[in-house]
């Protein structure tokens, strides 16, 4: 697994995560742990992502108003450069933006979360824990309580995400968990929300989607949330 040095001095190895740690300067890493941080990370990117992108396309499509507003903002902010895929640009994007939040908040990528105090506690609202209890915390359910999140907290709304001004409002994440809350947050949020952006424009730009009627949808309340019987479409290619 350990790169040799000709190996680390190549540039492009540089760039690895996994590199970062194995190159660390005041600790050596097992191979297992190694091994675990890659696994981590794959499993971590590759089926949140999934998940998360066949939301989107799929809410997209069933919402032709709100597939046009995306589309006149990417025209807008980027000024018809629809190949730009800098921070900068992206970061203009607030309606594709809240677009995605909107799709996380309905159909979060891990749609429950799972922890087990080490020690006996009281939470803030009474309740007793023990140790070695299993908790189980439902983002899935989070995301869709009238209490949080009004009485339209059903419906797909990426307005309740921009203020008056335009700008991207700001949610914490214990109303918002989708990444996870506190310490263990999701580390590759900011590149998900990349990736999540630069696959929207890329795809928007150039096809529209169309959801193929009677396939159903519903989704699969596994450790990520995919959709039970997949994602069908009629894709067609922009004018
Ligand atoms: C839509 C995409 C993503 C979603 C919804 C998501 C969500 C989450 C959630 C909920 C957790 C907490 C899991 C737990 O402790 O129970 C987590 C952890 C983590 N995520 Fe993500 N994630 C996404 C993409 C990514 C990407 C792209 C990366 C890496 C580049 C990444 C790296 C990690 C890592 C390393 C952790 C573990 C953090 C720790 O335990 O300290 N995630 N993610």
């Amino acid at each position: 697994m350990r790169h040799t040095n000709s190996e680390t001095n190549n540039e492009e190895a540089n760039l690895g995560m996994l590199t970062v740690y194995m190159e660390e300067k005041e600790k050596t890493y097992s191979d297992k742990f190694l091994r675990d941080v890659a696994f981590s990370f794959l499993a971590a990117t590759r089926d949140t992502l999934t998940a998360g992108l066949c939301w989107f396309f799929w809410l997209v499509a069933t919402h032709p108003e709100i597939e046009i507003e995306i589309l006149e903002e990417m025209n807008e902010k980027l000024a018809g450069n629809l190949n730009c895929y800098k921070n900068e640009a992206l970061s203009k994007l607030v309606y594709l933006q809240a677009a995605i939040y909107e799709t996380f908040r309905l159909y979060p990528s891990v749609p429950f979360n799972h922890r087990t105090p080490t020690k006996a506690d009281i939470f803030p609202s009474g309740h007793h824990v023990k140790p070695k209890q299993m908790l189980l915390i439902s983002v899935y359910s989070t995301g869709r309580m009238e209490e949080v999140w009004g009485k339209d907290c059903l419906e797909f709304k990426p307005e309740r995400w921009i203020s008056e001004q335009g700008e991207f409002v700001y949610v914490p994440s214990h109303k918002f968990p989708a990444f996870h809350i506190g310490p263990r947050t999701c580390l590759g949020k900011d590149m998900a929300l990349i990736q999540m952006k630069v696959m929207a424009l890329t795809i928007l730009k150039n096809y529209h989607f169309h959801a193929v009627e009677g396939h159903p949808v519903c989704p699969n309340l596994t450790i990520t949330i995919n959709m039970k019987s997949g994602l069908k479409m009629r894709i067609s290619k922009r004018s």
